[in-house]
């Protein structure tokens, strides 16, 4: 079958630069808009640079710039949208460029976290899954095929720390743990988000669909995760038990952004809103529809921390 052409708005960010490079490797025709002060940025140059020498073709544009948006989404069958958070209501300028260009087969707009549409945090979150959600109201609205990626948390995001917001390597001697500690989240390492991602395109299985990932070995409970992390240092930590009421407090004490980890935190390892629901009830389970994707583990990815 022919490889439908990608475009990756987004490309010199965190996700949106392992999407590039998944697209380019599963043999995609790849495009990545890109704005004019990404080229003069020595990180992003150099990642531009890497993905014009893997065969990617770059296009300057914006989110504000529609006419940019159009001509660049006229290429290609498939738009992916990374940019961040922040710019997700943004996001309208591009269904509105696909509705003008007409030829898009698939739209997967920036999401590559918890289903939105499933969080049960009330107004803890500023609106940040809120937001998510109305963006896929307006593209289902449209009519737009699309194709929404539930990949829960980044494996570099709290995985590294042992959801230990004040840390940036696993802990060594004390540990916090939410709640009773058995709740379980979702770490999945962002390239194998990527693959997955790419191989949905083309996939008539997951059009205007929810793909969600929850691969074994990468749905950990704190208690999961602090026990993998003892017996590769071969030393029992400290537990300090947080509950839930003190969660709560230490939100409302702290402001955005601040108290954005532990929102997340609280999100994943209280509420539980990677894990409560069955996916395939409410989408397709990304894991059982591409078994050939080889994924990191959480306790292949905390080798990296010994
Ligand atoms: N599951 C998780 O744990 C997790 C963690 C983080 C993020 N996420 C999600 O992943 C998605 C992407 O986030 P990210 O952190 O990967 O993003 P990021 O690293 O901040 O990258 C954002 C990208 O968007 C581009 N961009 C920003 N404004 C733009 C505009 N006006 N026009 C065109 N391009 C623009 C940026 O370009 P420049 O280089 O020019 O600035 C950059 O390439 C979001 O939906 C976010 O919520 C999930």
């Amino acid at each position: 079958m022919k490889k439908s052409k990608v475009l990756i708005i987004g490309a010199t960010g965190n996700i949106g630069f392992q999407l590039a490079k998944a697209s380019l490797e599963l043999s995609h025709p790849t495009y990545a808009l890109v704005r004019d002060t990404a080229f003069a940025h020595p990180e992003k140059s150099q990642k531009l640079q890497t993905l014009a020498n893997a065969g990617a073709q770059l296009l300057k544009g914006c989110l504000e710039d529609l006419t940019s948006l159009v001509s660049a989404i006229r290429l290609v069958d498939v738009v992916i949208s990374a940019v961040s958070a922040k710019q997700v209501p943004d996001q309208i300028s591009i269904i509105e460029a696909i509705k003008k260009a007409g030829c898009v087969k698939r739209f997967l707009p920036a999401e590559f976290g918890v289903d939105p549409d499933k969080v049960q945090i009330g107004d803890l979150g500023y609106r940040f899954y809120s937001k998510k959600s109305e963006i896929r109201r307006i593209i289902e609205a449209e009519g737009i095929p699309y194709t929404y990626i539930s990949c829960n948390l980044f494996a570099s995001y709290l995985l590294p720390s042992l959801a230990q917001p004040d840390l940036k390597v696993p802990p060594r001697d004390k540990v916090r743990i939410y709640g009773d500690g058995d709740t379980k989240a979702v770490f999945v390492k962002e390239s194998d988000v990527a693959t997955f991602t790419i191989n949905t395109i083309d996939d008539p299985t997951t059009l205007n669909k929810v793909l969600y990932l929850r691969p074994p070995g990468n749905v950990c409970s704190m208690n999961e995760l602090v026990d993998i992390w003892e017996n590769k240092i071969g030393k029992k930590l400290e537990k300090v038990y947080v509950q839930e009421v003190h969660i709560l407090k230490i939100i409302q004490d702290s402001s955005h952004p601040d108290s954005t980890h532990m929102v997340f935190i609280y999100s994943a390892f209280i509420k539980g809103d990677h894990t409560y629901f069955d996916m395939e009830s409410e989408g397709v389970d990304g894991v059982k529809l591409y078994p050939n994707v080889k994924y990191t583990t959480v306790s292949e990815y905390l080798d990296n921390f010994l």
